[in-house]
């Protein structure tokens, strides 16, 4: 009877091991399809590695998010250039090299999920994702549901429109007996803000801020409302295109995390204020706008 149970075990035991092997087999292939994995370049994987010795040190036992994955997962909606776009299928941009630096520090692996920009802040509070970049702007309501660190950059909502179009200023869009259609992607500042000034009905979303241009090209809206370095990409990208040159809002751009994240918080933002000093948030900048 012993030797039936043992051997009966040891069979339970292989069965275990293999259905184990499986799932990660699995699940590798999984991230491989969906996810952008920038790996750290070669000549730092040892600077990465001490400095994942020093945080790891610091947030171990406080904070699972950070200290017990090797990966950092940024959720992005990678149709923002030059914040984040596609070169082939890598995605490039201020968000990923600051977020690439930023990983690096931490002593991560960055892995990059692109998805509709209006999903992140749902995938960044139910834990999906550990955090959002893209070009997001800090917004009282946003706070509510997301914590956002110290702002990396400063975005303008723009307004597009055909080179002969009538509206040749924001003070148009609110003159009296005007009813202009908005395009604007939706989720955004752009899409929040119209909304309440022009109301729903004069606003049309559109899930990628090119498809909006697309929309004025082709005379579906009258004008669009996005952020100004996309708006600039998408106007040289697009014949017959201008901004004018009243703008419609100011805002900050920050990386948004989980409440109640606060380690993961506290790295980042010691992350953004050292890649500020040293020039490097600054540098990456320069290389994307000229
Ligand atoms: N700054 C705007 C916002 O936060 C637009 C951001 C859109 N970003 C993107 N990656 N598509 O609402």
């Amino acid at each position: 009877m012993k030797k039936f149970l043992a051997v009966l075990l040891a069979v339970l035991m292989v069965f275990a091991i293999c259905s184990c092997e499986k799932k990660v087999d699995e699940q590798q292939s999984e991230n491989e399809e969906t996810e952008n994995v920038v790996d750290a370049p070669e000549e730092n994987a040892e600077e990465a590695g001490e400095e994942a010795g020093d945080d790891a040190g610091e947030e171990a036992g406080e904070d699972e998010t950070p200290a017990e994955n090797s990966t950092i997962t940024m959720a992005t909606n990678a149709y923002f250039k030059p914040y984040e776009f596609y070169e082939g299928d890598k995605i490039v941009g201020i968000d990923a090299e600051i977020a690439e630096e930023i990983a690096k520090k931490l002593g991560k692996e960055l892995v990059i999920e692109d998805m509709e920009f209006s999903t992140i802040i749902t995938a960044v509070q139910e834990g999906s994702v550990d955090f959002g970049m893209a070009g997001m702007t800090v917004t009282e309501e946003r706070k509510e549901s997301v914590d956002f660190s110290s702002s990396y950059a400063n975005g303008v909502q723009s307004i597009i429109v055909k080179e002969d179009s009538p509206i040749t200023s924001v003070d148009d869009l609110y003159a009296d007996g005007a009813s202009y259609k908005v395009g604007v992607q939706l989720g955004t500042t752009g899409d929040i803000y119209s909304t309440d000034d022009f109301g729903e009905d004069n606003v049309i979303q559109y899930s990628k801020g090119n498809e909006a241009v697309l929309a004025l090209v082709g005379g579906s809206v009258d004008c669009v409302i996005i952020d100004d370095e996309p708006a600039k990409a998408l106007v040289a990208e697009n014949e017959g295109l201008k901004i004018l040159d009243t703008s419609y809002a100011d805002e900050d751009y920050a990386i948004c995390v989980a409440k109640g994240n606060g380690d993961l918080l506290a790295a980042i933002n010691a992350a953004i204020d050292e890649l500020t000093l040293d020039g490097t948030i600054d540098a990456i900048v320069a290389k994307y706008i000229k």
